[in-house]
């Protein structure tokens, strides 16, 4: 199929829909990939780019849509662009339904399937990598600070030169969400004193952890939404957070604001006599300008100054990091591609009975499917008191249907009944190893089985542990005898080497892989 990637219309948008590196990734899942001619400019990739990773360079924009089976866009299409698409086409890129109901009529007129990439179930883990709003939220919340840097007049680090002692800027960031995080962290790294609020109590650890204060409203309320958002807080606590915002915007240099609650217009948190208490020369960035805003006082897409205090209000903060936010989404969306093309052969399936593919197919050949039902999500704790047998037929997760205790106590007594003929027939030295084997089922059971899906990469850390115990076991096998091993006097035989050999290199494959994985995981959290 052909993969098409016209520029982006929207006025001021510098973003492309995937950069040179991604479009080779693409064709070797089979896929074309054409490019209309200037599409990168904004995000520094030339045409010969494209065309070196072996793209094909369309000039007219009108045959770059009717032709391309997939379009892939960053931001929702004009009524114009729908026009070009052609009749069944699939388009993939941020639609945002709900705010967008006449673009859905369009579409689906068009016969068309669409995945919108902001309708992606994010508490899914298996999504994390497809997470286009994180990965651009992320750029956003890093520029907000180098927008905030470039309106301030001094350093964000402390310093003692000759010329005199100069204090550390104070930031404050309103909102700990992915943005507010990444705020945290490079206004942290410029060497600021941060400090941070957010309604939803879980994120403080989060701040912590990014060198941030986490600063609490006196009010006992919590702000989870559910699904990691959150949800309109009482009159009560808004009157403690409006006080304590307005301590915090008399002593700090620094306010931006990312506080967003879905679905709802930005909460407003800095009122024009808060801006107007702050000293002169201080800067806000206002990251939610385009919902409404976060500072009463802030312009849309303008940076202006009042009492003496710039407010920054852009709504553009990812395409002055174009590259960046290009990079990051085309990868996104080469993460979907693989997952909606498992065969690698340039052909996608929008499997409906994917949760993650579901939940972003908003149109699928021209029927509506949004809003999609929520995804099935592995229970945080079992809630059925599920019995501890060792070998249910179902799947991960404990989320099986309860076992009835009749059904149970078959299933013990057909055990017991085993064990018995088991005694009275094998060898002593077999019942040994039996039950260390029986005993050993039960307790991985116990370990792996109950544990939430999404916590099951770290656990490789306990597989590789377990792994090596197999591999001592197999050379002890593959040993000459030392007669100094528990008992173990004879040479093994042949084959039995040879299975020992065999497991060696399969444990290796887990122990390595499983130590590459967890070396993967800890650098992540590694600066
Ligand atoms: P998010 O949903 O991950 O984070 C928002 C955070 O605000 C959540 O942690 C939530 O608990 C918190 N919050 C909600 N109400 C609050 C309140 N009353 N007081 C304190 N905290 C509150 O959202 P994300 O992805 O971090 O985006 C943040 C904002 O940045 C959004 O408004 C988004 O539209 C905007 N954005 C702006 C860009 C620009 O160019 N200006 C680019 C990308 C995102």
């Amino acid at each position: 199929m052909l993969i098409g990637i016209p520029a982006e219309t929207r006025a001021g948008e510098k973003r492309v829909a995937t950069v040179p590196e991604v479009v080779e990734k693409l064709i070797k899942l089979g896929f074309k990939v054409a490019v209309e001619s200037g599409a990168g400019d904004g995000a520094n990739c030339s045409d010969e780019s494209y065309r070196a990773a072996g793209a094909e360079i369309i000039a007219d924009a009108p045959r770059l849509w009717a032709t391309s089976d997939i379009v892939f866009k960053v931001t929702a299409p004009t009524n114009a662009e729908v026009e070009l698409m052609r009749e069944g086409g699939i388009l993939i890129g941020f639609i945002w339904p709900a705010q967008n109901p006449e673009l859905m009529n369009q579409l689906a007129a068009k016969k068309a399937t669409v995945l919108a990439i902001d309708c992606l179930p994010r508490m899914l883990s298996r999504a994390q990598k497809m997470d286009a709003l994180t990965s651009q939220a992320g750029v956003a919340g890093y520029r907000a600070v180098i927008e905030a840097a470039n309106a301030f007049g001094r350093f964000f680090n402390g310093q003692i030169t000759a010329a005199g002692k100069v204090p550390p800027a104070k930031v404050f960031i309103a909102g700990a969400g992915v943005a507010g995080l990444a705020a945290i962290g490079t206004a942290a790294g410029l060497g600021a004193i941060v400090r941070a609020n957010d309604t939803r109590a879980e994120v403080a650890d989060q701040v912590k952890s990014l060198g941030g204060e986490f600063v609490k409203v006196e009010y006992e309320e919590e702000g989870g939404g559910g699904g990691g958002y959150a949800k309109v807080m009482s009159e009560g606590f808004q009157q403690a957070q409006r006080e304590m915002y307005a301590k915090q915007a008399r002593e700090v240099d620094i306010i931006i604001t990312t506080a967003l609650i879905p679905g709802k217009p930005a909460p407003r948190l800095i009122t024009a006599e808060m801006v107007h208490s702050m000293k002169p020369g201080s800067v806000i960035v206002d990251m939610a300008a385009e919902r409404g805003g976060n500072c009463e006082l802030t312009e849309p897409g303008q940076a202006v100054v009042k009492h003496g205090v710039t407010i920054v209000g852009y709504t553009d903060l990812n395409s002055r990091l174009a590259k960046q936010s290009s990079t990051l989404y085309g990868t996104n969306l080469f993460r979907l591609a693989e997952e909606l093309c498992k065969t690698k052969d340039g052909i996608i399936n929008v499997n409906m009975e994917d949760d993650a593919i579901r939940g972003l197919t908003v149109i699928k050949n021209g029927e509506i499917t949004w809003p999609a039902p929520a995804p099935k999500l592995p229970a945080a704790k079992p809630a059925a008191p599920v019995k501890a047998a060792p070998a249910p037929a179902h799947g991960h997760g404990g989320g099986g249907a309860p076992v009835s205790a009749g059904k149970t106590a078959a299933i013990f007594g057909a055990a017991a009944l085993l064990f018995l003929l088991i005694g009275a027939y094998a060898p002593a030295a077999f019942l040994g190893h039996f039950t260390v084997f029986v005993l050993a089922c039960f307790v991985g059971y116990m370990v792996v089985w109950n544990v939430t899906p999404a916590l099951h990469t770290p656990l490789m850390s306990v597989t590789n542990a377990i792994s090596s115990i197999i591999a001592i076991g197999a050379l002890v096998q593959i040993a000459p005898p030392l007669g100094l091993l528990g008992g173990f006097t004879g040479r093994p035989d042949g084959w039995i080497r040879w299975l020992a050999v065999v497991g060696i290199a399969l444990t290796a494959v887990n122990m390595f892989g499983g130590f590459a994985v967890t070396r993967r995981m800890l650098s992540m959290f590694r600066k």
